[in-house]
């Protein structure tokens, strides 16, 4: 994707050096465009965890880029697996991130340490490339549930509501639910996205609205609290969201917020689709609610929040009275029954076992 004419991805090996790795600071966004140069596994550790990267299948291509860093000091064995371990705990519900880290030990273990490093950045750079062909194809697959909507409505706005940021700043590029979104806008539909704010860190308002305005797409923050006001009264055609764990049955964990947007939206008949890489599958779990793990975060990021003042100081305030303790569970599962399908790289399905398996039968054998 471009910002301001100049193409970029969102994690790339500096062309100048030829070995550390490059990420925009997305703590930094909307205010500052900031790139940040990581040249060890440390830093890609932090940059994970403090979600300067962020999104589901970015975390997984920045944290195999960090094993290829921590590669060219120690190709050892015990190095491959301590850090892979290490960085597979950096975030614990996106399952993208052990699909990663479990692909670069399956590409490296049968190799000899001198040609370990070079190898993991062969093995990196083929994730971040099927990354983006992926999402390109997403967005393909997603393209005709908008289309329908539009020839319902000819010469109207498509209103799509989204939440958290599904990006191309969430992946290596294109994005997943706003892969859709883009490839529908310059196809030439007229779509227009509410943007949930996604509280408490802001990723709608911040990142999916940065995003959005850099490629033109017309666009709303709402709070995260009025979807289910905006579809009783008709102003959204289609809920799309993205996901950082599927499961078998068709779970979806997406960030907190996200069950609600789809009880509104079974409540109003609004279609609820989940658009996903099959990075994101994870077939060895089957109830979601039950066993996918979600990430606790500090507890400031909901008592407190970070914006730019009037003359351009980007600040960080406390919103909630003094003293008050806060929680901050950072995802929620949606059920399979409130899901209308899933948009993948191969193509729509129905949230449930069978509809996967019809997309991927590979993983039929697998409990
Ligand atoms: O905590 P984040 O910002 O990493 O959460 C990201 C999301 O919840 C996205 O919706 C998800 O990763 C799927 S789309 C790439």
């Amino acid at each position: 994707m471009k910002i301001d004419g100049v193409p970029y991805r969102s994690v790339w090996v500096d062309p100048e050096d030829g070995w550390s790795v490059r990420i925009f600071d997305q703590t930094r966004l909307p205010w500052t465009v900031e790139i940040l140069r990581l040249t060890d596994e440390k830093q890609v550790a932090h940059a994970i965890r403090s979600m300067q990267v962020r999104g589901a299948p970015l975390i997984g291509a920045v944290a195999a880029y960090g094993l290829a860093l921590a590669l060219r000091r120690d190709a050892s064995d015990a190095a491959l697996e301590n850090v892979a371990a290490m960085l597979g705990k950096t975030r614990p519900t996106a399952i993208n991130l052990r699909w990663a880290l479990d692909r670069m030990l399956r590409a490296l273990r049968p190799v000899q340490a001198e040609g370990r490093a070079a190898a993991a950045y062969a093995a990196a750079g083929e994730i971040a490339e099927d990354d983006v062909e992926t999402c390109r194809r997403i967005g393909q697959h997603g393209l005709p549930l908008l289309q329908a909507i539009a020839a319902r409505k000819p010469g109207k706005p498509i209103n799509i509501l989204t939440h958290c940021n599904t990006g191309w700043i969430a992946t290596v590029d294109y994005g997943t639910a706003l892969s859709v979104v883009y490839q529908a806008h310059d196809a030439g539909l007229p779509v227009h996205v509410w943007v949930d704010e996604t509280r408490p860190r802001n990723q709608g308002a911040a990142l999916t609205a940065w995003e959005l305005g850099k490629h033109g797409v017309p666009h709303t923050v709402v709070a995260d609290n009025a979807g289910g006001h905006l579809m009783q009264h008709g102003e959204v055609d289609i809920v799309l969201v993205g996901t950082d764990r599927v499961t078998r049955q068709g779970d979806v964990a997406n960030k907190i917020g996200t069950y609600l947007k789809a009880l509104a939206a079974q409540d109003n008949g609004v279609p609820f689709w989940v658009a996903l890489p099959h990075s994101t599958l994870d077939m060895m779990v089957r109830d979601g609610v039950k066993e996918i793990p979600i990430e606790e975060r500090d507890a400031r990021e909901v008592l407190e929040t970070t914006g730019q003042t009037w003359d351009g100081r980007v600040e960080t305030v406390r919103v909630a009275a003094p003293g008050s303790a806060g929680a901050n569970p950072a995802f929620d599962v949606t059920p399979a029954r409130l899901v209308t399908g899933l948009v993948t790289e191969r193509g729509r399905c129905d949230a449930s076992e069978a509809g996967l398996l019809g997309l991927y039968p590979e993983f039929a054998a697998a409990a």
